[in-house]
């Protein structure tokens, strides 16, 4: 069975949730591998919006298996809810398969990512909120709590004290906060565990049974490449490696059994939270891109930062993750710009220009960008769905950009919807 890794090839929300929707309908198992629900993707079918968190987006075909792999970070009350509200709107969640080995966000673990965020004051990173750091640090130091500890009460408790022993001491006597109680977070997760118990399951083994299979495997990335905790803008990172190399680790599969990787790129840039964006743009065009695109954040409802499109990034993206595909969304939403940018290097404060992405963090810091212009298009190009339809200026900003990154464009989006795509793509 061929496997493709869809990812995130800018700062997240690039449209991946709409993209790997898309494509469900022809694979049989879609299974995210990283992250948790500091992801937000959202789904238009019709007159119906889906928000999704941590439930990969090929929930909403019956008959798709969707996994949370063991590389993930659950909040188990989110998934629950999540569950819940899928199965209320008469979503068939049948298909849902936990990992056992997946780590779990604990109450302390939210306290934490606020107070820490505090700490940084000025230099804060603009999390989520969501935990989703301190969780990844505590399963790199040992004491993480998974999945499948839910199923063995004793065992849940004496972890959580060990966890707790230093976690409390931080919080008491650095953050001056009320100590948490071992047993009462046990009872508030437990509550949960009968309801995810029947979805849980060695998901590995599952992947694998699949691929010897004659189907298609979807492995769905979340953030972006920038937001890598080792190839993006550190600090201004996520604690995971939304890169394609880590569906591997992330779902234990070998890296032979992948086929395809299919990066997702808007037409322009977008990045919620704190760090640096050397296309970035102010006044008028940002405002312009921020409105016409709806660009706030599907989890945090955060403005998100508008910006021309960035190739330098682009191509890094591509080479980190051994890009086969670029799947390039809201074409539709640069209508009526005079003129596009493109950047396709960065002026370091030498003068000197790159066109490779900049090993050091103080270099892309003071990035400035160096542009070619292109002329824009008035067309409305909303919902359509063939290359021909397309002005031959949006044709040609497109074609730079493939020209540019090196990876042919495969699907282009022009719209929410669930078939506002020129699709072409190879799976
Ligand atoms: P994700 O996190 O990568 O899944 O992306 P998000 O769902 O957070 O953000 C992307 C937003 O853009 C969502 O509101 C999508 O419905 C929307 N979207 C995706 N593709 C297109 C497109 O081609 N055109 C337009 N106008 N909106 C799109
Ligand atoms: P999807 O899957 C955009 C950003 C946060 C912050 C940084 C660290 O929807 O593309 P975290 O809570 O992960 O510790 O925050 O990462 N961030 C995202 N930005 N899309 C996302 O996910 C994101 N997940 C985290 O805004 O800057
Ligand atoms: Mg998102």
């Amino acid at each position: 069975m061929p496997a493709t890794v869809v990812i995130g090839a800018q700062w997240g929300d690039e449209g991946k949730g709409k993209v790997v929707d898309l494509l469900a309908e022809r694979s049989d198992v879609v299974a995210r591998y990283q992250g948790g629900n500091n992801a937000g993707h959202t789904i238009v079918t019709g007159d119906e919006v889906y928000k999704l968190h941590l439930i990969p987006s090929g929930i909403l075909y019956p008959g798709t298996t969707c996994v949370i792999g063991n590389g993930t970070v659950i909040d188990p009350g989110v998934l629950r809810a999540e569950i819940d509200g899928l199965d209320e709107r008469g979503v068939d969640i049948s298909g849902l398969r936990i990992s056992a080995n997946a780590h779990l966000i604990m109450p302390y673990h939210i306290t934490l990512d606020g107070t820490s965020e505090m700490t940084l004051g000025q230099f804060s990173i603009g999390t989520t909120g969501r935990g989703i750091g301190p969780c990844y640090e505590d399963k790199a130091a040992r004491v993480g709590i998974r999945v499948q500890d839910l199923f063995d009460e004793s065992i849940l408790v004496r972890k959580l004290e060990v966890a707790l022993e230093f976690k409390n001491a931080i919080m008491t006597r650095i953050y001056d906060l009320e100590p948490m109680d071992a047993g009462a977070i046990a009872a508030e997760i437990l509550a949960h565990a009968e309801r995810l118990r029947p979805f849980v399951v060695d998901t590995g083994l599952l992947i694998a049974d699949a691929l010897e299979g004659d189907g298609h495997v979807l492995f769905e990335g979340a953030q972006g490449t920038m937001l890598d905790i080792d190839h993006g803008t550190y600090p201004f990172v996520t604690s995971s490696n939304p890169i394609a190399g880590a569906a591997c680790t992330g779902l234990g599969v070998g890296p032979t059994r992948i086929d395809s990787v299919l990066g997702v790129s808007k037409a322009y840039t977008t990045r919620v939270g704190e760090g640096p964006f050397p296309t970035e743009l102010g006044g008028d065009e940002g405002r312009q891109m921020q409105e016409r695109g709806h660009e706030f954040g599907t989890t945090t409802g955060r403005q998100r930062r508008c910006g021309w499109i960035d190739l330098v990034a682009l191509r890094y993206a591509a080479r980190l993750s051994g890009m086969t595909q670029l799947a390039l969304t809201k074409l539709d939403v640069l209508s009526g710009f005079e003129r596009l940018r493109l950047c396709v290097g960065y002026r370091r404060r030498s003068g000197k220009v790159i066109d490779e992405f900049p090993l050091h963090q103080s270099t892309f810091h003071a990035a400035q960008p160096v542009y070619e212009d292109l002329p824009g298009w008035d067309e409305d190009i909303a919902g359509v769905t063939t290359l021909d339809e397309l002005p031959a200026a949006a044709r040609a900003y497109v074609d730079r950009i493939h020209q540019s990154v090196g990876v042919p464009i495969t699907l282009i989006g022009t719209g929410q919807g669930r078939h506002e795509v020129i699709d072409q793509i190879e799976i």
